[in-house]
């Protein structure tokens, strides 16, 4: 059984993805993409040998040694021009980790990116967008009782709002995503101290904007 989240981030693998799966701990999405013939073939790495060691036993356990390779080492420095990888799928991880393992040569080859990062959404798609990709997708989710932000990358170039950076292109539309948002903004002003002047009036602000931004998806 795989949690939500991760069966999530796999709806937005096609079988036309030669993918890479960096950072696969457990290997358990890269398992259930192969078992559920969504992928025939999948490498997969980490940069921790125990956890990619739970990976390997995992595999193993399924009988997907043949079809699931695995890699120990930093991101994408495990590839090289042999491989035909043509997506990268990075999840669980922060935006500056993130942005590391993105900032390699290997990358041109890269057409598409699904990405759930813990944090910092806005600064991973003002830094990937620069890179020439724009946001193909994106989902908001809760499983849990956590909350998870996926976004899909695809090669191209688009200007984006400062609007859409901050909440996504997509997920500006998303009335569940902008109540998460907004309850955060309120749960934050409460706990400010009343002598923090400046920062109220920034959160007010933005508990408007977002107020303004719920009401014009009911519309
Ligand atoms: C929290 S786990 C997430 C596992 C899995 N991707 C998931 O979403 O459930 C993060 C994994 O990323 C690995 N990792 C962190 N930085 C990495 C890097 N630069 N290259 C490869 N793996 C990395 C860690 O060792 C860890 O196993």
């Amino acid at each position: 059984m795989i949690s939500n989240r991760l069966k999530r981030i796999a709806s937005y693998v096609s079988n036309e993805d030669r993918l890479i799966d960096i950072g696969c701990d457990h290997a358990l999405l890269d398992i259930y993409l192969v078992k559920n013939k969504i992928l025939d073939k999948v490498i997969v790495s980490d940069v921790h040998e125990g956890a990619l060691n739970a990976g390997v036993s995992n595999i193993k356990k399924e009988k997907l040694s043949k079809k699931i390779e695995t890699r120990l080492g930093n991101g994408m420095e495990v590839l090289s021009d042999k491989d035909d990888i043509n997506t990268v799928l990075i999840s669980g991880m922060g935006t500056t980790t993130i942005l590391d393992i993105l900032n390699n040569n290997y990358l041109k080859n890269i057409n598409k990116l699904i990405i759930q990062s813990n944090n910092d959404h806005t600064e991973l798609r003002i830094e990937v967008t620069k890179l020439g990709y724009i946001v193909k997708d994106e989902e908001y989710l809760v499983d849990m009782g956590k909350n998870y932000i996926i976004i899909v990358f695809e090669k191209g170039n688009k200007k984006y709002t400062k609007d859409e950076l901050r909440y996504g292109p997509i997920l500006i539309k998303d009335k569940a995503y902008l109540n998460f948002e907004l309850n955060q903004c309120i749960k934050i002003k409460n706990f400010i101290p009343t002598n923090k002047v400046i920062l109220k009036f920034r959160l007010n602000k933005e508990i408007r904007h977002l107020k303004k931004l719920i009401k014009r998806c009911g519309e």
